[in-house]
């Protein structure tokens, strides 16, 4: 750890000034608290038109016609786009790593058939809101409807494609003394985020600007100058900040590519806010999940097989895989481990990346596998993760960077009070309610990706952080400054951090739970550069302060610079920069990805976590709260616990809802989500959210950075609804293995 402080330091900064590991609060609540954050559909701009694209209203078939006559004539209304009308898009090339991703890969338009409800199959334009939506629902679209297939059982239509092998899992799975073979499934979720997708695209002859809400600014410039067909620097994204997002804001969707392309016929700028009901079916979604997991052990508790066979559903044109397998390989020490997967195509919109994509579900499914088999063998569910605890990652034969799991689960029983469980269903009582406890291990994957930082130091002390990444509501902003503030040794009020925007330089996207660790390096370098091209300054040129004086003997504290024998020279960095004629110091830093790269190949990196969930049941009344939560989290070291705790807190929330809530149900006849809405769609609320108590371990990961700091973005996700079925199970003897856990289910128990 001390190590990692020494290094984050510029050469002659000064003692850290102990701003990491603080408890600072966003930099940017003020903005936000008094309303003056400027968020995607709050852009106005001089003679903006509005938006609204009319969505399809069968799941499958082709569009006969459009009669648009009617809508062209009500008022405000500036044009009525459709396929024929309007310049058609390209497709973006398939991506490079995590450049030019996009998971619905067909352009709006692009054929006349509609492959899902809620599909765009045209898009009015008018002088305001109201004007252009009235006008979309005055647009006439007859259809050929086809037979459409959403159904919710999944079954393979090829043959299971391996993820990971080794031993013989079926052979091993046949002579285990002990078996489980259960199968799980998980729910459509939506992410949600209360800040609805928007676009607000604005040309200038051929250049176009983009205010999104992206949680991967370059990635969609990378996608849109393609599927609009114009030079990449042509194309300007901007996101300034983020309602949070969930990972369905990570790529691009069609409402972006349809804003830039009305906008550029109309010539004039043009908002489109993407409805709640139409983010259930055009902006990705965690998709259906369907899980066989078998678990072969000894009367021991140690496991002999896993074999782990699981589908999810996608859309008829992409194939997007949730990896439910992700964990499965390395969590455990097991001989024999098969993971298989494979798809289940539906007309429904594609689905994407949902905070902790493939994990969550699958460890789901895996942590509760592994709840029946404790119950099986009567072994108290901590001590028998602890039997099987791998010394390395025996799928990759790599040692761990970082591994507490053990330490988590310790931890999690001492805080949670576990070793006063009775493990009787049933059997715990208070306040007249019946009490159930379970708990869960976890993990999600340790990365980072390419990134570079400017950072320039002014003649007035202040210092300015450009990254082209951008802050989803999680405190990007906030843990720059901090790691600006340490490495320059000027104060935090003096630091502004700007992103969000294309025309800085290239940061990563905001997913993965990884721009920590991928910008942190690459703005602590920039500044490493910024101050020795300070010190540089002092002691070159006709006038510098310490003309001759020996770069290693200067220092720069305080916002001076001075020689470090004798502090009180010191010469304010206004005066340092003007008599070097300079308005700035600046540096440029950049950190590369361990994605492929060296580091990656010597280690497995992972975070990882223990969670403990309590629930009370009152059968009178088939009421089940939880009403206690303890989430217990190695991953590295915090930079900034106090949004890092608010991360895991609200991941737990949303895990409240996944186990109890949340699920979006496809209507067999029109094939449309049918509870499109935040009324009939349920998420947690804060009557929901039972006091939780966070613990970072902490243990400096050394080898995803130099601050040893993983991301907390969806670990607290991880492993949460599987502890809590697993409390349901100890209250009321009733084991949900298909979520959301329903009074319905208890009832039958
Ligand atoms: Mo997260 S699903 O990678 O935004």
């Amino acid at each position: 750890m001390s190590r990692a402080r020494e290094s984050s330091r510029a050469p002659g900064a000064p003692e850290a000034p102990k701003v990491i590991g603080g408890k600072l609060p966003r930099i940017d609540g003020p903005l936000k608290v008094s309303g003056r954050a400027v968020y995607t559909s709050d852009v106005s701009l001089d003679g903006m038109l509005y938006a609204v694209p009319v969505p399809s209203t069968i799941a499958s078939g082709r569009i006969v016609s459009i009669d648009a006559a009617a809508a062209r004539k009500l008022a405000g209304v500036r044009a009525v786009y459709y396929r024929g009308n309007l310049r058609p898009f390209f497709r973006s090339a398939p991506p490079q790593g995590f450049s030019g991703l996009i998971d619905e890969k067909r352009p709006p338009f692009e054929d006349d058939v509609v492959r899902y409800y809620g599909q765009y199959v045209a898009v009015a334009v008018a002088q305001t809101m109201e004007q252009a939506k009235a006008a979309a629902d005055a647009v006439r679209v007859r259809y050929a409807a086809d037979a459409h297939n959403v159904e919710p059982h999944l079954a393979t239509e090829k043959p299971f494609r391996t993820e990971s092998e080794r031993g013989n899992a079926d052979a091993a799975f046949q002579s285990a003394p002990v078996k489980i073979d259960q199968t799980y499934v998980t729910p459509t979720e939506v992410h949600n985020p209360i800040e609805l997708h928007a676009t607000v695209a604005a040309w200038e002859g051929d250049r176009v600007t983009l205010y999104e809400t992206s949680q991967a600014i370059m990635n969609h410039r990378e996608v849109l100058y393609q599927m609009l067909g114009v030079p990449k620097e042509n194309v300007r994204v901007v996101s300034h900040f983020l309602g949070s997002g969930f990972g369905g804001k990570l790529w691009p969707w069609t409402h972006s590519i349809l804003a830039a392309g009305v906008a550029r016929e109309v010539g004039a700028p043009v908002k489109l806010v993407v409805s709640r009901q139409s983010m259930f079916q055009t902006v990705g979604h965690r998709p259906r999940t369907q899980q066989r997991f078998r678990i072969g052990a000894g009367h021991d508790g140690k496991l002999l097989s896993l074999h782990h066979e699981y589908l999810n559903q996608t859309s008829i044109l992409d194939d997007y895989g949730e990896d439910c397998g992700e964990a499965t390989p390395f969590m455990y020490s097991v001989p024999n481990v098969r993971v298989i997967s494979a798809l289940a195509h539906r007309n429904i919109g594609t689905p994407t990346a949902m905070r902790g994509p493939g994990a969550v579900p699958g460890l789901f499914a895996m942590e509760s596998a592994m709840d029946e088999l404790a119950i099986a063998l009567n072994i108290d569910p901590i001590e028998l993760r602890r039997r099987n605890e791998p010394q390395q990652d025996e799928s990759s034969k790599l040692p761990f960077s970082s591994r507490h799991l053990v330490e988590c689960m310790q931890v999690g029983a001492e805080k949670f009070g576990w070793a006063r469980r009775d493990a009787r269903v049933g059997a715990m009582k208070r306040d007249g309610l019946t009490i159930g406890w379970g708990m869960a291990a976890c993990s999600w994957g340790a990365m980072r990706s390419d990134a570079q930082a400017s950072v320039e130091i002014a003649r007035d002390g202040t210092v300015t952080v450009t990254t082209a990444t951008q802050d989803v509501g999680t405190g990007t902003y906030t843990v720059l400054a901090l790691v600006a503030a340490e490495a320059t040794g000027i104060s935090l009020d003096k630091i502004d951090v700007r992103l969000g925007d294309t025309s800085l330089p290239p940061g990563p996207i905001s997913g993965g739970s990884w721009v920590t660790a991928s910008v942190i390096p690459a703005v602590s370098n920039a500044a490493r550069v910024a101050v020795r091209s300070l010190l540089t300054m002092s002691t070159t040129g006709p006038n510098a302060p310490f003309a001759g004086a020996k770069f290693e003997d200067l220092q720069f504290a305080n916002g001076r610079v001075s020689r470090k024998r004798d502090p009180s020279t010191g010469v304010p960095i206004g005066e340092v920069l003007a008599r070097a004629n300079a308005r700035a110091a600046v540096g440029d830093g950049q950190s590369s990805t361990t994605l492929g790269g060296e580091e990656s190949k010597k280690y497995s990196l992972h975070s990882y976590g223990a969670q403990f969930a309590e629930v009370s049941w009152q059968p009178e009344t088939a009421r089940l709260r939880v009403s206690r939560f303890v989430s217990v989290i190695d991953a590295g070291r915090m930079l900034n616990p106090k949004p890092a705790r608010n991360q895991i807190e609200g991941a737990v929330v949303m895990g409240i809802g996944m186990a109890l809530f949340e699920e979006a149900r496809y209507d067999k006849r029109y094939g449309a989500p049918i509870n499109s809405n935040l009324a009939d769609y349920i998420v947690s609320t804060n009557a929901d959210a039972p006091p939780i108590d966070v613990t970072f371990l902490d243990h400096p990961d050394p080898v995803l950075n130099e601050f040893g700091a993983r991301g907390v973005g969806e670990i607290g996700l991880a492993g949460t609804a599987a502890a809590i079925t697993a409390a349901v199970y100890h209250a009321t003897g009733v084991r949900v293995r298909e979520l959301p856990v329903r009074i319905e289910d208890l009832l039958r128990g």
